[in-house]
């Protein structure tokens, strides 16, 4: 499973990119606002940090909109993946960018059937957002699972799926056990996944003989 991370914060993408566990990253507009910064110029320095896809989130709600802001965001790097909102408006902008060549993520995925809709207009990834499904009292699990199982019936389907609104480690592990192709990770819960106590203790644990060791010989 790639893992992305879910963040506008470069400081915290130049941190977690040096780990080398970071294939890509996602942004909202959301994310974005909390940034403070010029959108363009965030996600230029982020693909000059990690060399892999950057989701850039288009704002119009109509596909001749969603065009027009996809074009310069696209053609600052390679590595940027247009995103757009699962509605029919986005669907079109995605057929659209994709018989362009341009990579989509096509994101706000709640249900196998937007997901199905999003690998038919040939999104490159879709984002179903787990977190907020939890939020209200459902499994969002349970719809990765579906829309792995779905997709896995069609191999002609190209579309990866993307975990997103992760908010704990036992989402990830559940993301990878369903077979997902990516999650996208904030950066608090990657220091969740790294952190264990006994990797912790067993440390100490080696440096103290280490270091006894060390004393006995040179006394
Ligand atoms: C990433 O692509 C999504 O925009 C993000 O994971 C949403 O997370 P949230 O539900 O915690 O805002």
């Amino acid at each position: 499973m790639q893992i992305f991370l879910d963040t506008a914060d470069v400081e915290d993408i130049r941190t977690y990119a040096a780990w080398g566990v970071i294939d890509g990253v996602t942004t909202n507009p959301s994310l974005i606002a909390k940034s403070g910064r010029i959108f363009e110029d965030v996600i230029a320095e982020i693909c000059g940090i990690v060399d892999g896809p950057v989701s850039a989130e288009v704002t119009a709600l109509d596909a001749d909109g969603m065009l027009a802001q996809a074009e310069p965001l696209a053609a600052l790097h390679p590595n940027v993946i247009i995103k757009v909102p699962l509605i029919p408006e986005g669907l079109k902008a995605t057929k659209e960018l994709t018989r362009r060549g341009v990579k989509t993520n096509v994101t706000l995925c709640f249900s196998a059937n937007q997901a199905l809709l999003a690998a038919k207009a040939g999104a490159t990834y879709v984002s179903p957002f787990i977190g907020r499904l939890d939020d209200q009292g459902e499994r969002g699990m349970a719809l990765i699972e579906d829309i792995v199982r779905a997709y896995r019936n069609y191999p002609a389907f190209g579309t990866q799926v993307l975990v997103a609104s992760v908010r704990t480690g036992e989402h990830v592990r559940e993301a990878a056990l369903a077979g997902a192709h990516v999650a996208t990770i904030p950066p608090a819960i990657l220091d969740e996944m790294v952190r264990h106590d006994l990797t912790d203790s067993g440390l100490a644990a080696f440096l103290a003989d280490w270091k006894n060791a060390r004393t006995a010989a040179d006394s």
